[in-house]
Parts: structure tokens; sequence; C-alpha cells
């Protein structure tokens, strides 16, 4: 049995580039054909719609496998990217907060749900703009976070606070989480604002911050109007290359994580 490396795309700042950032990364580990599923956490379901996938109603969703139990294999999707399978989305997600507020361990639905997961070599979570009980189940079944902030005025807002989540849920549930890196997304270079917030945050959190830098690019919200990620729609655009960069700088990072614990 494989065990899956499960990451966690969250920021509870909306916008920033999380949807994004979790596609573009997964296509980019499939191109080097690791087998890798798509989570789509967030009842909005962009995660989704960009690998050409549909928003699923009432059954086969990540909705009825994280909270109805049904069976993971069943209801994950293939794309029409080799190695790259996707859980869709559905609206049924909006009522999480509330239909589990009383059952015991509420944070806990997500992790047993994956584990069936287990011919998968990387798990990407695309979690929606908030930290209720979505973001917090998937924290507490992943081993890392990438947090995308997007570098614009306020970009810091929101991470203090995921922070402190990141850390009530280590504390609490899942001591093994580690941040994996924060990537400075939607990059200006002609804008100081743009270069005042990277070097902001690069102060602020160090090495935790990727090399990468994710620069806005018009071929990225151009893509999923076409079902398929940046990579595939201009392979030679700034920002599928860039994803292209963050990939290998992400695979970096595990090998050290591998060596170095
Ligand atoms: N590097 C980029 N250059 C230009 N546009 C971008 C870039 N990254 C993301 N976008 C666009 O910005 C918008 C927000 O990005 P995305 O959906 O990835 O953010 P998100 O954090 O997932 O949003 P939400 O919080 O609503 O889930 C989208 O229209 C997306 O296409
Ligand atoms: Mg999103």
């Amino acid at each position: 049995m494989k065990k899956a490396r499960i990451f966690s795309v969250s920021n509870q700042k909306g916008g920033v580039g999380k949807t994004t950032t979790t596609i573009n990364l997964a296509t980019a580990l499939a191109a080097v054909e690791k087998k890798v599923l798509v989570v789509d956490l967030d009842p909005q379901g962009n995660a989704t719609v960009s690998v050409g996938a549909k928003r699923r109603l009432g059954s086969k969703n990540s909705y009825t496998v994280f909270v109805g139990g049904e069976n993971l294999k069943d209801c994950v999707c293939a794309t029409d990217i080799p190695y790259l399978y996707v859980l869709p989305a559905s609206k049924e997600l909006l009522g999480v907060d509330i239909e589990l507020a009383d059952s015991e361990k509420p944070q806990f639905y997500l992790k047993k749900a994956l584990e069936q997961a287990d011919d998968f070599d990387y798990i990407f979570i695309d979690c929606p703009p908030a930290v209720g009980l979505l973001t917090m189940n998937a924290l507490a079944a992943s081993d890392c976070v990438i947090i995308p902030v997007q570098c614009e005025y306020l970009a810091l807002e929101g991470v203090a606070d995921l922070m402190k989540t990141i850390n009530k849920i280590k504390k609490n549930f899942n001591p093994s989480l580690t941040v994996h890196g924060i990537v400075l997304t939607m990059f200006d270079g002609r804008s100081n604002l743009s270069k005042s917030i990277v070097n902001d945050v690069k102060e602020f959190f160090g090495d935790q911050v990727y090399d990468t830098l994710i620069p806005r690019n018009v071929r990225i919200p151009e893509a999923p109007s076409h079902g398929i990620p940046v990579m595939l729609y201009d392979y030679k655009s700034a920002g599928a290359q860039s994803y292209i960069k963050l990939a290998a700088e992400v695979l970096k990072r595990e090998r050290e994580f591998l060596i170095h614990g």
C-alpha cells in the first residue's frame, strides 16, 4: 500500500491563487508520472472545473465521500491529463460546518476518508477561503500546507490567522503538520508595491518562502474556461513556466524533508 503525501493549499483570504496553485502543481507532478489526486474541498468547485471535470450534486463528490462515507475510489474521476485525478466538489459542502457541528471529532472526517487513497503519490486539497471545518479537516488530514500569498496590499492579512489555525491543529489533532512553503503569487515586476510585499513576506517568513515567484500572467485566468491548466493551455507562458519551476522546488523540499525529517 502506497502512502500519499498530502498537501493542503490554504489561505483564508479569497482570490490569492489557491486553486491556480493546486491544479498547476498537481499537473506538473502528473507530467513527471506521479499519480496525483486533487481533492476539491471548496463549494465553489473551481479546481474541479479547471481540470475539465464537472461539479457533481447528489453523489460521488468530495462531500459524499467526506461526510456521507461513500467509497473514495468510486467517486474519484480521471481527467484528460494522464496521472491526474480529481474528487469533484459539490455545493453541498456549504452545509458542512452546521452538519458536523455536533458530531464527535468533526475535524477527522476527511482524514478517515483519505485513508482509502492507497495508490496515489500526491494528494492536493484545494481549500475554501475560510477557516471553518472544511479547512480544519484538510489540515488535520495533511502532511503539509502550501500557503499562496498574493503580492497585493494587505497580503499578510489572514496569514497570521491561518498560522494560528495551523498551530491549533498541530497541537490538538495533527502534530506532524508542517508548513511546506509560502508561494508569492500574481507578482508584477513593474510595481513597487509588489516588490515591497515580496520583501516584507521574506523578512517575516524567511526560508519558508519559495524562491519561485509566480508572475501576474494573463494566460492563467484564460486557462480555466478551456478546462485545462495553464501548463497545457500555453506551455511557454510565463505563468506555466513559473509553476513548473515551483513544482521542481516543491520536489526539492520534499527530498530535504525526507533526508532531514
Ligand atoms: N498568476 C496569476 N496571474 C493572473 N491571474 C491569476 C494568477 N493567479 C491566479 N489568477 C486569477 O486570479 C483569480 C483568483 O485565483 P484563484 O481562483 O486561484 O484564487 P483562490 O485563492 O483559489 O480564490 P478563492 O479564494 O475564491 O478560492 C482567478 O481568476 C485566477 O485565474
Ligand atoms: Mg479557489
